[in-house]
């Protein structure tokens, strides 16, 4: 009888465990620990875990944003007098295949092409631009990309001016990836004609 007492009991623990509605978890063994119930802090929340008193941590100092130059140790970092030193130390590191250059291309049309023109000869829709007067709004013209001058500069010079901006043209580090800039300068140098 006894046995078959203790079998009710050990069965009705059980039972007992079992919430057929479902809005509340059931007991647990371990009791109220974190590795159950882990303390999720809200970002701008007061924290007694850290000295600062504050959820919301600055990354680690050197940790860097994958991908983008902006935050990348660029070492150029003279816009006009690191251009020739770029173009003797930065090597494309992409083959200049269709694929690559396919990408540039996609790329050059979206960034590129509106000052320096769909095909490089720096006619971009913002040369046509007037200013009230009727004249050129932007009095600089951008460089002819089929130039001799331009097509023989080496592709790191190139990829200086597009991650730090040339005399009036912005950087463009903050919008394109490393990766695109390089497959860029294989459109300019294989995909414009003269
Ligand atoms: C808002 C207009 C504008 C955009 C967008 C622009 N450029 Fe330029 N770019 C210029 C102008 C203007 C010049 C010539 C004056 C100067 O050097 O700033 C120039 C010059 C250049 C030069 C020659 C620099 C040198 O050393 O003589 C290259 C190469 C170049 N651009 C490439 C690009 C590429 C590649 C892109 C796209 C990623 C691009 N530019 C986007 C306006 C632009």
């Amino acid at each position: 009888m006894k046995k078959y007492i203790i079998i009710l009991l050990v069965a009705l623990g059980f039972l007992s465990s079992c919430n057929h509605r479902q809005e509340k978890t059931s007991w647990d063994y371990m009791g109220d620990f974190d590795m159950y119930y882990s303390k999720a802090y809200e970002s701008y929340t007061a924290d007694k875990h850290f000295k600062n008193g504050i959820t919301l941590q600055k990354p680690v100092e050197g940790t860097m944003a994958r991908e983008w130059t902006d935050y990348e140790p660029y070492p150029f970092k003279d816009k006009f007098g690191d251009k020739v030193k770029a173009g003797q130390v930065l090597h494309n590191p992409f083959p200049a295949s269709k694929e690559n250059i396919a990408i540039g291309k996609m790329k050059y049309d979206v960034y590129c092409a509106l000052c320096h023109g769909f095909e490089g000869k720096a006619d971009g829709s913002i040369t046509k631009v007037k200013n009230a007067k009727g004249n050129k709004a932007y009095m600089i013209p951008p460089a002819n990309l089929t130039t001799d001058v331009i097509q023989s500069k080496p592709d790191g010079e190139i990829y200086h001016v597009i991650t730090m901006g040339s005399a009036v043209m912005g950087a463009h580090a903050s919008q394109i990836s490393p990766d695109d800039r390089w497959k860029i300068i294989l459109y300019i140098k294989n995909g414009l004609k003269k």
